[in-house]
């Protein structure tokens, strides 16, 4: 058993250190109020001289508007917030009497580590990057199911702290996971690049979509599934199916924040931007066809989070869609019990609305084994009509119409 405490215990901290106190001594530090069943939540002193590992989860914030639920792409390039980190380092130094394995988890864009972080670190400590492939809604299945373990070292070699930092994992992992040993630049890059690869397929096949929008004859599924099935030289079938935009607290602002990595070092072009405003875009498609079908209906969007079983709004493509339907001059109003942003939420909607079909759980959390669809989350009104741009709900009652955004070959 290892003495582990995690600093900051937020979203992702919290949860991550619970799995870690199934089997080990674990404490908790936050500058809020936290509680937990298992994990010992105290003081820093207590936490960094009562810790062998010290894992730090606290936020590297973007800027206010750089998170992608209303557009940015036109917005100055921005690097994401450091001082966290920073305060989480000094306290370190301040209070550790003996040397210390310290684990950065936060994301942050590559070069950071190196330049900002461990120039800080007394010399007595070790420093380890190690960020981690967790989405909201699955947090503690992702922690012991990931895709890969990325730990980043100075050198990028495997001896040492990086093979403890193994065996630790070890001893909570469910999936015998693939292990990633690089430079803390190199594990800084795996990491923002994952989510922006995501990004950019997503974009790829919501333009599909676009494209069969305007062309006609298409169901962008035939297509993109085709496209999945390709394995040979394009990759697995995730995210291959167009529909809502990539969204979340991750994904989106890390492509915002690349925009500023690229201007830094002078890379000539923007790659970030043309993702970013493609999904600016895309939304703006959506909200379009979403008022022509309107004509007097008034608009609603089935899930504001930005995705099912999870409040948070942050990164929304919902809200990114609202804003364009807005934009045109129509109200819009969500249906979504769950959602921390209550503008525009109502619990319910009378007579016939076109309502986006945003939330598909199904697809969502299909990669974890749990197969449930969205229940509807209010009743809908007959009369009303369903934009589905997952394409996946079926005539639900008698009045009500659906209509398979992307496909033009058969779209009801
Ligand atoms: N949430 C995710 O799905 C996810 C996934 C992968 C990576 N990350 C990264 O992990 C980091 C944390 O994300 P999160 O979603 O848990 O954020 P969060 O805001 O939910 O949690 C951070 C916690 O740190 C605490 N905190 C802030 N400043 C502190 C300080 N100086 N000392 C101690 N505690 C402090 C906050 O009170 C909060 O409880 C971010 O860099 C994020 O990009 C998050």
């Amino acid at each position: 058993m290892k003495k582990i405490g995690f600093i900051g215990i937020g979203k992702l901290g919290l949860d991550c250190a619970e799995v870690m106190a199934e089997k080990h001594e674990v404490r908790g530090y936050d500058i809020y109020p936290r509680t937990s069943a298992t994990v010992k939540v105290c003081d820093i002193d207590e936490l960094v001289n009562e810790s062998e590992w010290i894992f730090i989860a606290v936020p590297t914030p973007h800027a206010e508007g750089y998170d992608g639920s209303v557009p940015s792409s036109h917005m100055e390039p921005r690097d994401f917030g450091h001082d966290a980190v920073i305060d989480a380092i000094n306290k370190v130094n301040t209070h550790a009497h003996s040397s210390k394995k310290v684990v950065l988890i936060s994301t942050v864009l590559p070069g950071t580590t190196r330049k900002h972080f461990v120039p800080l670190l007394d010399t007595k400590h070790q420093f380890l990057y190690n960020p981690y492939l967790i989405a909201m809604g699955s947090v503690k299945w992702d922690m012991v199911n990931p895709e890969m373990i990325m730990i980043g070292t100075e050198d990028g070699d495997w001896n040492g702290i990086a093979g403890e930092l193994k065996d630790l994992y070890d001893t909570v992992m469910q999936n015998n996971p693939r292990y990633e040993i690089g430079t803390w630049d190199e594990c800084e890059a795996i990491k923002i690049f994952y989510n922006t690869f995501i990004s950019a397929k997503v974009g790829l096949v919501n333009m599909v979509q676009d494209f069969a929008m305007k062309i006609g004859n298409i169901n962008v599924d035939v297509v993109t599934d085709a496209l999945a099935r390709s394995t040979m030289r394009i990759m697995g079938p995730k995210y291959m199916t167009a529909g809502m935009g990539d969204a979340g607290a991750c994904h989106p602002r890390d492509n915002i924040a690349l925009r500023w990595l690229a201007q830094e070092y002078d890379i000539g072009y923007d790659f970030f931007d043309t993702v970013m405003h493609a999904r600016e875009i895309q939304a703006k498609n959506l909200a379009k066809f979403m008022v022509d079908q309107s004509s007097n209906l008034p608009i609603a969007i089935h899930g504001k989070a930005y995705k099912p079983d999870v409040p948070y709004c942050i990164g929304s493509y919902s809200t990114l869609v609202g804003h364009y339907i807005k934009e045109l001059g129509h109200p819009v109003v969500y249906l979504d019990p769950m959602a921390d942003d209550p503008a525009d939420v109502v619990s319910e909607i009378h007579g016939p609305h076109v309502v986006l079909w945003a939330h598909n759980r199904k697809i969502t959390y299909e990669y974890t084994g749990d197969q449930l669809d969205t229940q509807p989350y209010c009743a809908i009104p007959t009369g009303s009509i369903i934009v589905d741009p997952w394409r996946k709900l079926r005539q639900t009652a008698d009045g009500i119409t659906v209509i398979h955004y992307g496909n033009t070959r058969n779209p009801t």
